[in-house]
């Protein structure tokens, strides 16, 4: 049977970088005769400016039948952030169960790092962010609006099965990898939380004996994701830790413009969606100069997710030609090349 991979391009350059990334794919699918079939849903800011809504009613059950996403991302000016993101992205994630957010950041040759000390190392490390509760599980309230008394609760969400299966699935992710785990909290001062987190994580390490453990408190891991950011291999973390921290390791290998994500349901009770970790850059988009490698390298991770390994392994390697070329570049990458030409420049490679 044929791949069905459901396409919402969304807002901004989200729509440039997903026509880029499913460029790439069908050549790269092609040494192996397979054709991908794609089916694009046109939700976002129009369609809520149309309808109200962003995502039309049973909009999510289409959606169902689909062996994966690509997403590319949501969010306009006209709109307010907290009614496209948290309508689309946010409920796509939690309706579709996909607890697991990976955001693998490496530092590709020809790219260049902020940080003077990368000269030598190699940084390559994946972030697995929890990604259905946590801080961002939406419990709360805001009352005596308008008052001088005016209030608002904003309840962090932390279940022993919800940190157990991240932790779980980042220590199977670590297996395959160096080996080594660092999980992120800050328990001295998010005394309930943070201590169940921390309380599950030292248990599910029992049966990992094989990985490398350490934890540390969110503060000094920022510090040391800029001092000594090779050191890390995988890192588990909160949905609020995991977002900001998956942002700083984004800025070290180069930028928004080369980091891919997953947002993966392991259980495969529903579809995940893969996405690049920028959003929508309103301020350059329409000019088609964003770099689509964050989008490309989200279908690689796509492409493993649903079983094409062959068709992924060529996508980063075809990526990393091009960019340790340095022939091609965006202008978030020092250069003046265009989307089309970094696009058409990952396409040659893969048919070297
Ligand atoms: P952003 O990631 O869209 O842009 C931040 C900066 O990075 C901008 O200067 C932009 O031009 C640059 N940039 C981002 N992607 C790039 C690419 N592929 N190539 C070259 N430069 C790139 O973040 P920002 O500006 O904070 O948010 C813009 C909108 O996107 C907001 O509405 C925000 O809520 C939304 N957003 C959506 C996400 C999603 O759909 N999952 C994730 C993050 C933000
Ligand atoms: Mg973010």
């Amino acid at each position: 049977m044929g791949l069905r991979i459901a396409l919402i391009p969304g807002d901004g350059i989200g729509a440039e970088v997903t026509a880029a990334a499913v460029r790439v794919a069908d050549a790269a699918l092609a040494p192996d005769g397979l054709r991908a079939e794609w089916t694009s849903f046109d939700w976002g800011t129009d369609h809520y400016l149309a309808h109200g809504r962003t995502i039309p009613e049973g909009g999510l059950d289409a959606l169902r039948s689909f062996d994966a996403i690509l997403l590319g991302a949501v969010g306009d000016p006209r709109v307010s952030d907290t009614i496209t993101l948290s309508e689309l992205v946010f409920t796509i994630r939690r309706t579709f169960d996909q607890y697991l957010n990976l955001r693998p950041a490496r530092l590709w040759l020809g790219v260049p790092s902020p940080l003077k000390s990368s000269d030598t190392k190699n940084i390559d490390l994946l972030i697995v962010r929890e990604n259905t509760e946590g801080e961002y599980a939406n419990v709360g309230g805001r009352f005596h609006a308008g008052t001088p008394d005016e209030t608002a609760l904003q309840t962090n969400v932390f279940t022993r099965k919800g940190c157990e299966r991240v932790i779980r699935a980042a220590f199977e992710l670590a297996r395959g990898r160096r080996k080594q785990l660092t999980s992120i909290t800050k328990s001295n001062a998010q005394a309930f939380s943070m201590t169940l987190w921390d309380d599950v994580f030292r248990g599910v390490a029992l049966k990992y004996s094989d990985v490398a453990t350490e934890s540390l408190l969110v503060d000094a891991a920022a510090t040391e994701l800029v001092r000594r950011p090779w050191r890390f291999d995988t890192i588990v973390a909160s949905n609020l830790f995991g977002d900001i921290l998956s942002d700083l390791s984004a800025a070290i290998v180069g930028g928004l413009g080369v980091t891919p994500s997953g947002n993966i349901n392991p259980e495969r009770t529903a579809p995940s969606m893969f996405e690049p970790v920028h959003g929508s850059a309103p301020d350059i988009a329409g000019k088609g100069i964003a770099n689509p490698i964050a989008s490309i390298l989200s279908m690689a991770m796509l492409l493993d997710h649903v079983g094409q390994s062959a068709g992924a392994r060529r996508i980063e390697l075809a990526v990393g030609t091009t960019l340790a070329e340095s022939r091609v570049q965006t202008p978030d990458l020092g250069g003046i090349s265009t989307t089309e030409e970094m696009t058409s420049a990952v396409v040659a490679a893969l048919a070297r």
